[in-house]
């Protein structure tokens, strides 16, 4: 039953996700964060004075460094938003954006505003080396420069590369390579399938980005640039990266660029603007675990939402767990079906359905939100239902939302 307090998303959009190297190489996260911003409000007509908070995920400060600090507040101001509007930069890892849309959903709740937007955005391929040290010179030796993509982890604190945890614990829960591979594999399949289908068309989750050059036409950017043909045999011969025991560039995503925005509001507002909601949110929650269980966070996190909302795993038509690597669903999904091999074939069916991360890319700060807005169109395609999207980040934090699509009848 539809409730005027309820929260709805209204509307939901990402650019498209541009290759380590790619065409968006250059383009600042803040400028990415600017452009889904406008857009998500203007395929609603909704003013930018009427949005009253903006929350913000950005998980690679030395790339937005480079333009100093506070990327919300600046996206917000260059993206039109009026200088009174209220706006955090928020780190939580992958977790990023989803975190932003959860910090919405309680400023909505608490009765503090009508009207919120949640931003993930990321450059990956912009972030510069740095050099530490270089600002007071060295008293003998070399100056170093540091890669913070390298590695992916927090090892200068003593803690494993991602890719390290995740696939010792996906071996501990009995997920093989081969297992890992199949994952990677399908990911790509199920992309291309929903891409011929139409499903990654500008319009739905996909918006153009534009590129400007100084000759000629500008650069339009109109798909992801990620997916790949691949094959089993393929991916059998990659090596592990960075001493993991299963996870190659072939079962992980790749680094990105890109950004998401979703705009929420309350259904009593939506409905005096007459505006069709896209999903209704039911429940958004957070959680942890020790650092290593990466690969597991999304299953209790997931737990924990259906719990709140008082459903089951069984009560969700569509499931999204972002493919941080091809260990995070496999091992959540494993957990989820408690030891029954029927239910865990059921589980991986239903799981990104339209492909993950592995293919469509995962600029970091962004995903969170990408895969709330995949999970929401796509129950819309099926005539409705229950979904949960769920996304790891780093040192093993995990968010999860649930959204239902009314049918038709309801
Ligand atoms: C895995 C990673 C290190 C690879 O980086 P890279 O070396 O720049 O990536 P490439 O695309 O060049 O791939 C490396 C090789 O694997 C091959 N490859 C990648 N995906 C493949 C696939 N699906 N099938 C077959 N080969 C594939 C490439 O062709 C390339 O081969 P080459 O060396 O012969 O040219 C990088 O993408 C990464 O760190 N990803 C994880 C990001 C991450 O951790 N995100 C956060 C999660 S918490």
């Amino acid at each position: 039953m539809e409730n005027k307090n309820d929260i709805v998303i209204v509307s939901a959009v990402r650019t498209p996700f541009s290759k380590f190297d790619g065409a968006m190489r250059d383009i600042p996260s803040i400028d990415l964060g600017t452009m889904v911003m406008k857009e998500v409000i203007e395929r609603v007509g909704i003013k930018p004075e009427e949005v009253e908070e903006i929350n913000y995920g950005s998980c690679i400060p030395a790339e937005f460094a480079l333009e100093f600090d506070v990327p919300a507040r600046q996206a917000t101001l260059l993206a039109g938003f009026p200088p009174e509007n209220i706006s955090l930069t928020l780190d939580r890892a992958c977790c990023s954006s989803l975190t932003a849309l959860r910090l919405c959903i309680r400023a909505i709740k608490a009765g503090e505003v009508e009207i919120a937007m949640a931003v993930g955005s990321e450059n990956m391929s912009r972030t510069p080396h740095l050099a530490p040290g270089a600002r007071w010179g060295t008293r003998l030796g070399h100056i170093r420069l540091f890669d913070p993509l390298f590695e992916l982890g927090y090892k200068s604190k003593g803690f494993n590369p991602v890719s390290v945890d995740a696939g010792e614990v996906a071996l501990e829960y009995g997920v093989t390579r081969e297992m890992q591979d199949q994952w990677g594999f399908e990911s790509q399949q199920r992309y291309t399938n929903a891409y011929s289908e139409e499903k990654f068309k500008i319009g739905e989750e996909l918006m153009p980005v534009v590129i400007p050059q100084k000759k000629g036409d500008p650069i339009v950017i109109e798909k992801d640039e990620s997916p790949r043909v691949t094959s089993l045999g393929a991916l059998a011969k990659l090596q592990t990266i960075y001493g993991s025991p299963t996870v190659t560039a072939g079962n992980a995503p790749p680094m990105n660029a890109g950004a998401s925005a979703i705009l929420i509001m309350i259904r009593k507002k939506a409905e005096e603007k007459g505006l069709k909601p896209l999903a209704t949110i039911v429940t958004s929650i957070c959680s942890a675990m020790a650092p290593r269980y990466i690969a597991s966070v999304p299953a209790l996190t997931i737990q924990k939402a259906l719990n709140m909302a008082n459903l089951t795993i069984d009560d969700m038509d569509l499931i999204e767990i972002n493919e941080a690597f091809a260990a995070m669903p496999l091992v959540s999904t494993k957990i989820l079906a408690n030891g029954d091999e029927k239910k865990w074939n059921g589980l991986r069916e239903k799981t990104n359905v339209n492909g993950g991360a592995i293919a469509i890319g995962h600029p970091v700060g962004a995903s969170g939100a990408r895969i709330t807005m995949t999970l929401a169109y796509e129950l819309r395609r099926r005539g409705g239902g229950y979904g949960v999207a769920a996304i790891c980040g780093g040192l093993a934090q995990g968010e999860a939302i649930i959204l239902k699509v009314c049918r038709e009848r309801e």
